[in-house]
């Protein structure tokens, strides 16, 4: 495998995921805890950063165990770090080099740029640059701007590059990534679905034995798979709690319920949507509500396992960006923005050991060991759906008939969107009930109904979002058939903010 040394740098996972696209495994590490280097490490790569290599709080890694003994790669503050405290000199550079440039000079004998075209296209992002370099260093790649785009140290396999070959503008970062992983490193690329399923199965059929996991299913693609796989490796022993919190999407508890069924999962659903109504009831305050909801899935949840004799483990959907800890540039933790409800946060009392076996994995990788499982596309191209539902998609107090109204709203616009092929184009949508009335008029009679909001993003991740420019034909005949159909209705809104300064969801 491949380690990453992380100087917080907003790349870091792009790197970790080029790394895997080429069927390597690797993991990321913050730079001041890095794990015993054993035989299985093939190779390290140090990140970019926030920081300035000359700021006097600047990460100063530990490198003994490393620089000279295995492959180094040094990605822009990696590669600064290793030219300036090994005797080299880093300055300010005169303009904020930030974006795409084109390489001048590449050594085509050098090992770890052979195969890049002359005037490659790179992209920088810095504000200081590398003025010298030890006389050991040899440069192996320039733009006309930076003198030291690329470096490769004498007697080791120590690189050093000023550019990021994990972006995608760095159109040839590839052939650099694939240089340095597969030929300098030397690992296989043996690191697919089929045989991350084959371990893991294998792994957790050796941890598990003859005990009984728990695992709550959502209808979301991650704990859809954990529970595959967990299937695979312990059939029956596998007692999956699905929960109807009543803010479903339209028949989506039968549908998904069935779905597993089929599946072969032993799983019991659960409807305890009166219970879940009955908190909200009256509260208004999204923080509250969001509170509301978490509280109520944990007793029924705490309930529900319970009945479950001799139950040891608690499986769970947690994938590698939830467990990623990041070295954030100001060290504070984020601000909370919110409260995000998911099955994790039990109570501790439950004392069961928990299992996770996609801890490992990015999203995109999820979704390819599902369908290595034979998992339906229809699970495993669903859009992100938040934890509270509905909940939070009504504005203000949620009662069951603004439920069902928003239900058959979201049902609309979500079948329109698979009808006109555009479901897949749209990383994430839905509906919300806004919480005013307006007038209206409908054949001859006046109307003074309720005002729903469509919301439709682009996103790669969730973190940033923008809202997805939809066809004006398509949003006039979703919108004429809401108001023809969902008796409440008289107005439809689109939400056209990005995010950020705005949210995906409104509440
Ligand atoms: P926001 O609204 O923060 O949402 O831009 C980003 C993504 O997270 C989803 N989301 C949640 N998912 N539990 C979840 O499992 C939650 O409490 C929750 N809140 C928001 C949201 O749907 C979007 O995909």
């Amino acid at each position: 495998k491949i380690l990453i040394l992380d100087f917080g740098s907003q790349y870091t996972q792009l790197i970790a995921r080029r790394v895997r696209e080429l069927n390597v495994y690797c993991e990321i590490h913050p730079w001041n805890k890095v794990p015993e280097i054993g035989e299985d490490v093939k190779g390290v790569i140090l990140s970019g950063s926030p920081f300035s290599t000359r700021d006097e709080n600047a990460p100063k890694p530990n490198l003994d165990g490393i620089k000279g003994k295995l492959p180094l790669l040094g990605v822009c503050f990696g590669a600064q770090y290793l030219a300036l405290n090994y005797g080299g000199e880093v300055l300010p550079s005169k303009i904020r080099e930030y974006g795409r440039a084109n390489l001048s000079f590449v050594d085509q004998d050098n090992e770890l740029t052979v195969g890049m075209s002359d005037n490659s296209q790179v992209w920088m992002s810095h504000g200081d640059t590398i003025k010298e370099v030890p006389s050991n260093y040899k440069i192996i790649a320039s733009t006309p701007d930076v003198r030291v785009a690329g470096y490769k140290i004498e007697g080791e396999t120590t690189y050093g590059i000023q550019f990021h070959p994990e972006v995608y503008h760095s159109l040839e970062g590839k052939v650099l990534l694939e240089n340095y992983i597969v030929n300098i490193c030397g690992c296989a690329q043996d690191w697919t679905p089929d045989s991350f399923v084959e371990e893991t199965v294998a792994d957790l059929k050796a941890k598990l034995g003859d005990d009984r996991v728990i695992l709550g299913l959502s209808g979301g693609v991650d704990s859809s798979v954990a529970a595959v796989l967990l299937h695979k490796a312990i059939g029956k022993n596998l007692h999956c709690i699905f929960v109807n919190n009543g803010l479903l999407r339209k028949n989506e508890f039968d549908s998904v319920l069935e779905s597993y069924q089929g599946m072969g999962l032993n799983v019991k659903g659960v409807d305890a949507s009166e219970q879940f109504y009955a908190e909200l009831k009256g509260l208004t305050d999204p923080e509250a509500k969001r509170k509301a909801i978490g509280k109520v899935f944990v007793d029924v949840f705490d309930a529900e396992s319970k009945l479950v004799e001799n139950a040891k483990w608690l499986g769970q959907g947690t994938i590698y960006p939830d467990v990623i800890e990041s070295v954030s540039a100001t060290g504070g933790p984020s601000a909370t923005i919110k409260s995000h409800h998911n099955v994790g946060g039990l109570p501790d009392y439950m004392k069961l050991q928990v299992v996770e076996p996609l801890r490992l994995l990015f999203k995109d990788e999820v979704r390819r060991v599902g369908a290595s499982l034979d998992i339906s596309p229809n699970i495993l191209g669903r859009h992100p759906f938040p934890g509270p539902g509905l909940g939070i998609r009504i504005l203000g107090d949620v009662t069951a008939e603004k439920v069902r109204i928003l239900q058959e709203v979201d049902h609309i616009f979500i079948s329109s969107l698979k009808e006109d092929g555009l479901y897949d184009d749209v990383w994430q949508a839905g509906a919300i009930f806004l919480p005013i009335q307006s007038v209206g008029v409908m054949g001859d009679e006046r109307t003074y109904e309720n005002a729903v909001a469509l919301r439709a993003v682009t996103s790669t991740d969730g973190m940033t979002a923008d809202w997805c420019h939809l066809p004006y034909e398509f949003l006039a005949k979703v919108s004429n058939k809401i108001i023809n159909q969902v008796k409440g209705i008289n107005r439809v809104t689109y939400d056209i903010s990005s995010k950020p300064p705005a949210t995906i969801e409104w509440e």
